[in-house]
C-alpha cells in the first residue's frame, strides 16, 4: 500500500529540526528523497555559515544535491565514523521503517546502520500502527524471477518497479532491479527482514527494523519528536 505524501512545509520542519543535531566537525550521512532534500539544503546553510561538516551521500541524487548546496562530501570508505545520518522513510511503525521509495535503500541501509545516530525525517502521512507499505527489494537482474517466486512463497506479491517516464524498469545506482513486494500488514518486520535477507539474489530490502534512534515528524504547526 502506498502512503500519500505530506506537504513541503511538514517535510521542511522535520528536516530542519533534525539538522539542529548537526555539530561542528561532524560527518553526516545524507539520505535520499524529498524530505531529506530539505535537510541537505539546511546543512548547506550551516556550511555557508562556517561550520565544518562533511556529508556521506547515499545516492547519486543526494550527492548531486549536496554538491549544489555546497556540502563537502566524503565516501563511506574515507571516513572512520558517521556521527549521524538523516534520512526519510516511506512508512514508520514503532521502531521499524519501510524505505526505498527512491530505490536507494541498499546504500541508505549501510550508511544509516553505520551512523552513531540515525535520525528519521517524516510527515504524518508516513506514520502507521503496523507496517503495510510494499517492501522494495533490490535484486540482481538475473535473479528477478527466482526472487519473485521466493517472495510469493513468503506470502508477498512482487511487482517489478518500472520507470515513470521511460519504457523499462527502474535501475538502481548499483545497476540492479527493484521488486516492490506487497505483504499486507507486516506483523513481525524483523522476521520478514531476516527472511528476505536470506534469499539468494537479494542485494538489500527496504525494511529497517530497530535502526532508527529518533523520528522527527513535521506537522502543520511544529515537529513531533519520537525517541
Ligand atoms: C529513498 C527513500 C526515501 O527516504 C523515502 O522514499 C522517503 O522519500 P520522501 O522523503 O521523498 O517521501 O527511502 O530510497
Amino acid at each position: 500500500m502506498k502512503t500519500t505524501g505530506g506537504t513541503d512545509d511538514q517535510k521542511r520542519r522535520a528536516a530542519e529540526a533534525a539538522v539542529e543535531a548537526v555539530e561542528d566537525g561532524m560527518v553526516v550521512g545524507l539520505g535520499t528523497g524529498s524530505t531529506t532534500a530539505f535537510a541537505i539544503r539546511a546543512i548547506g546553510d550551516l556550511v555557508a555559515d562556517g561550520m565544518d561538516v562533511r556529508g556521506v551521500p547515499t545516492s547519486f541524487a543526494s550527492r548531486e544535491l549536496a554538491r549544489e548546496a555546497g556540502v563537502p562530501l566524503a565516501d563511506l570508505d574515507e571516513v572512520d565514523t558517521v556521527d549521524l545520518a538523516i534520512d526519510g522513510a516511506d512508512q514508520v511503525a514503532g521502531d521499524a521503517l519501510v524505505k526505498g521509495g527512491g530505490a536507494a535503500h541498499a546504500r541508505e541501509k549501510v550508511v544509516d546502520a553505520f551512523a552513531d545516530r540515525f535520525l528519521v525525517v517524516a510527515d504524518p502521512s508516513k506514520m502507521a500502527d503496523v507496517l503495510s507499505h510494499s517492501v522494495p527489494v533490490e535484486v540482481l537482474p538475473d535473479a528477478r524471477t527466482t526472487v519473485s517466486a521466493a517472495v510469493s512463497d513468503l506470502g508477498g506479491d512482487p511487482e517489478l518497479r518500472r520507470a515513470e517516464r521511460k519504457d523499462g524498469p527502474v535501475v538502481t545506482d548499483n545497476g540492479n532491479l527493484v521488486l516492490d513486494c506487497d505483504f499486507g500488514d507486516i506483523d513481525d518486520p524483523a522476521a520478514l527482514a531476516g527472511s528476505l535477507s536470506a534469499l539468494p539474489g537479494v542485494v538489500e530490502h527496504g525494511i529497517f527494523a530497530g535502526l532508527a534512534d529518533v523520528v522527527y515528524v513535521g506537522t502543520d504547526d511544529g515537529v513531533d519528536v519520537l525517541e
